[in-house]
């Protein structure tokens, strides 16, 4: 890939939150990228309309039943229509492509982010469950067809940044932040009875549903301590989080030295994603200057682990390794739609995930029906569990 050159970018999840905002990037920056293959779920109207928009030469829709509502828009952009997972994995392994943007939620994006990786395309990341469930899998994936990972998550960005032209071995550990959620102030034993509405109020990140119940938990910080783990290699010992509710500093390294670099901006998705399709190189973008001086001050604080038992839960699946994280990931799924539909409290979903993680023997992942595997097994029995008995 030239330095001058325009980057081609097939974008896996171009319907969602994430590939929305990359695409209005693109139509910004027409003379820094161009699209060559879009795939989506089932929104096929927002589909066809990026289809007209961008004209890339292939363009995939998971759901078959969508397929015809995008031929008239392929007609008059040229491009090439597919549907199911063929065609999502087409997308994902598009030849002209520089760069691929995993940007599907959940398990579903594992399989094509492997294809693009097995391709030996650059991938930008924003699945995290790629990594989460599969992670010793995607980075063999990776090293054995020299492909690389840039992650979009905005923490791992973080780190990714305050890396640069730095050795790994001379990093002591990496510090994620975390804001703590609507309840990092709220006494304890009020927690039991907080409502999902509460829940979904974050202070700083407007997200989907299942993302803003897992920031409360911290769940999703222990989600991307996993992940971190797997894009820079270090140790779970050696990867930290702390509190810091402006989300000002989206994460820090701190070198053996004592030094500690930290990676700073307005909380803007579309940062992260500038920098992954775009790195190494950096350019003016949307996201507006964080006015330092005028922000008063910035907050630290160790994460009370009492309050926050979803991220212990994470650390213990990184620990016992193997399809333990697959295990977390699904049960965690199970927990937050049972919060969300009032089956359970607030404080039953680290109970129920506990329950799964302990009843289950994590073995090695050779594939990723080993990780689907895991992922139906610890589905099963986070439901028949929630059928026997009542969580706080
Ligand atoms: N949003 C954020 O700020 C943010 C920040 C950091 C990380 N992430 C991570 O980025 C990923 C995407 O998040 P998001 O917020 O953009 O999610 P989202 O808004 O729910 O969008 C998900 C995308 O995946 C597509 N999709 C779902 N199932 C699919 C399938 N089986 N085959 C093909 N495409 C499928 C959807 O298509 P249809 O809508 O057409 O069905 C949609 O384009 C997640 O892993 C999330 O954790 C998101």
């Amino acid at each position: 890939m030239g330095q001058n050159a325009r980057r081609r970018i097939a974008i896996l999840g171009s319907t969602g939150s994430v590939g929305v905002q990359a695409l209005d990037l693109i139509a910004r920056f027409p003379d820094r990228f161009e699209v060559v293959a879009l795939a989506a779920g089932r929104n096929s109207e927002l589909l066809a309309r990026q289809t007209i928009a961008h004209r890339p030469a292939l363009v995939a829709i998971q759901d078959e039943s969508r397929c015809d509502d995008l031929q008239p828009a392929a007609r008059a952009a040229g491009a090439v229509v597919m549907a199911g997972s063929d065609g999502v994995d087409a997308v994902a392994a598009h030849p002209e492509a520089d760069i691929v943007l995993s940007a599907i939620v959940g398990a579903a994006g594992l399989r094509p982010t492997q294809r693009a990786l097995a391709a030996g395309r650059t991938v930008a990341l924003a699945n995290k469950e790629s990594l989460v469930m599969a992670g010793a899998l995607m980075r063999r994936t990776a090293e054995q067809a020299g492909a690389e990972l840039i992650p979009v998550d905005s923490e791992h960005s973080a780190l990714h940044q305050c890396l640069r032209g730095e050795s790994i071995d001379e990093v002591r550990r990496l510090i994620l932040t975390a804001s703590g959620g609507p309840f990092r102030t709220t006494p304890l034993e009020q927690l039991g009875s907080v409502t999902p509405e509460q829940a979904l109020k974050h202070p700083v990140w407007d997200m989907g549903r299942k993302i803003s119940i897992d920031s409360a938990t911290l769940i999703n910080k222990g989600l991307e301590v996993i992940e971190a783990h797997w894009l820079f290699g270090l140790p779970p010992e050696r990867i930290d989080v702390v509190l810091h509710p402006q989300s000002y500093v989206h994460s820090m390294v701190e070198m053996i030295d004592g030094a500690i670099i930290c990676q700073m901006g307005v909380p803007d998705m579309r940062g992260p994603i500038q920098y992954a399709l775009d790195y190494p190189r950096r350019f003016a973008g949307p996201v507006p200057s964080l006015d330092v001086g005028a922000e008063g001050s910035l907050e630290f604080a160790p994460v009370d682990r009492a309050r926050f038992p979803g991220l212990d839960l994470a650390y213990t699946a990184l620990a016992a390794g193997g399809t333990a994280p697959a295990v977390l990931n699904g049960a965690n799924e199970v927990a937050v739609q049972a919060f969300l539909d009032g089956r359970i409290g607030y404080l039953g979903i680290p109970r129920l995930v506990q329950e799964v993680l302990e009843r289950h023997r994590p073995h090695q992942v050779e594939s990723i029906e080993d990780v689907m595997r895991s992922d139906r097994w610890s589905r099963r029995a986070a439901e028949e569990m929630l059928s026997m008995r009542v969580f706080a």
